[in-house]
């Protein structure tokens, strides 16, 4: 395996003085209520290993949380799991329900970390498109991809790369199609607080007949400014839990315990997730703004904090280049980085796409915009 095209591409940034519209992460602070919030727990001495599910008042705030937002109720001491992060929460989950030979259904582009945790665990990769375009699911082929072998499926929404949202309409759908089944679903929903009006975020737990198949994996990293935190939780059915739990107790154990309690308490407050879809959709309409004076041709962005592009239009003869070395060529002569949307496929699929993040300050994306103008 290599290194990942994140990695590659966030160093060409530093190396190039390249502003980073790369990799996913903001580049301002997290609310200082939070950081103090932590530091106090830290001081107040949780500082030693804690339950190996996580916290009480964390486990017990998610599931409140979820049940306000999206209507179920989990028992926070069966049914929800603090983990380091959502990467580790997913690779966990594979570890746990995949044995070798098991058909894991991946819609793609996605994510990159989920092709390899299926090979990890010994389970077959099977890749269905998106509607290249719109990337929205296409639920013919995701009929015809399933299998009696299929032992999973895997799904993303607010999406990335595409920023794609699912509508309720296509969870229904994904419901009628999995109730015959004994399929697993995994349905990664890091950028929950990232949809934007007048679209809202459907949780597969909001879905009685995809609940009570689902892992629901969520991110404090996304929510609250602190990728490097690595915080998160993994909401399913208590019989889906133990087995999740099996594997979390000898690849994680514990998450760290300070960090739990300062997220616990800060959940307190709804506000930060509530104002969150508020606070990114100014920052995309900034962005989008800018770029639609340009020759980049906007694709939707409906959530999450990317923003992707195609390139075909653009006036310079880089553009034919495929998009990774469009990309590398954007970063060392633009100064402006960009993630290649072929990294997001097996195959390499190429169509002119780049993915922007636009979790980044005002300023940052003004600087970007500059660069970008002139091509
Ligand atoms: C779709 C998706 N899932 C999972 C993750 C990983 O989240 P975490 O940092 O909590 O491991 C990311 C991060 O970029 C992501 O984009």
């Amino acid at each position: 395996m290599g290194t990942t095209i994140f990695t590659v591409m966030s160093a060409l940034a530093n190396e190039s003085g390249a502003v980073n519209l790369g990799q996913g992460f903001p580049d301002f602070e997290c609310d200082p209520v939070l950081v103090k919030q932590v530091s106090q727990a830290m001081q107040e001495g949780l500082n030693q290993y804690p339950p190996m599910i996580g916290v009480a008042p964390l486990r017990e705030a998610v599931a409140a949380k979820i049940e306000k937002l999206y209507g179920h109720h989990y028992d926070p001491q069966a049914e929800i799991t603090v983990t380091a992060g959502a990467t580790q929460a997913i690779l966990t989950i594979m570890l746990a329900v995949v044995h070798p030979g098991d058909e894991v259904i991946v819609l793609e582009p996605c994510y990159d970390s989920y092709v390899p945790n299926i090979d990890m665990a010994g389970g077959v990769v099977v890749r269905v498109p998106l509607t290249p375009g719109t990337f929205r699911p296409d639920f013919d082929k995701i009929q015809a991809a399933i299998t009696p072998k299929t032992r999973a499926l895997l799904i993303n929404s607010p999406h990335n790369p595409s920023g794609m949202v699912w509508r309720h309409e296509e969870m229904l759908q994904l419901q009628d199609i999995l109730r015959p089944t004994n399929i697993v679903l995994i349905s990664d929903e890091v950028y929950e607080h990232m949809v934007y009006e007048p679209l809202q975020h459907h949780s597969a737990s909001s879905y009685p007949g995809l609940a009570n198949r689902a892992f629901v994996v969520s991110s404090f990293g996304k929510s609250y400014h602190v990728t490097g935190w690595k915080v998160g939780t993994v909401a399913a059915p208590a019989s889906l839990t133990a087995e999740f739990r099996k594997v979390h107790q000898f690849n994680v154990f514990t998450v760290n315990t300070p960090v739990q309690y300062g997220i616990a308490r800060y959940m307190n407050d709804p506000k930060p997730y509530t104002e969150l879809p508020h606070f990114y959709q100014q920052k995309r309409d900034l962005f989008r703004l800018g770029l639609s004076k340009t020759k980049f041709k906007l694709l939707p962005g409906e959530g999450t904090y990317f923003q992707c592009v195609d390139i075909s239009e653009l006036n310079v003869p880089e553009k034919n280049l495929g998009e990774a070395e469009f990309c590398k060529w954007l970063t060392r002569e633009v100064g402006v980085a960009a993630i290649p949307m072929s990294a997001f496929y097996g195959n390499g699929f190429d169509q002119n796409v780049i993915r922007f993040c636009f979790a980044k300050q005002d300023q940052t994306l003004h600087k970007a915009l500059e660069r970008l103008a002139k091509l």
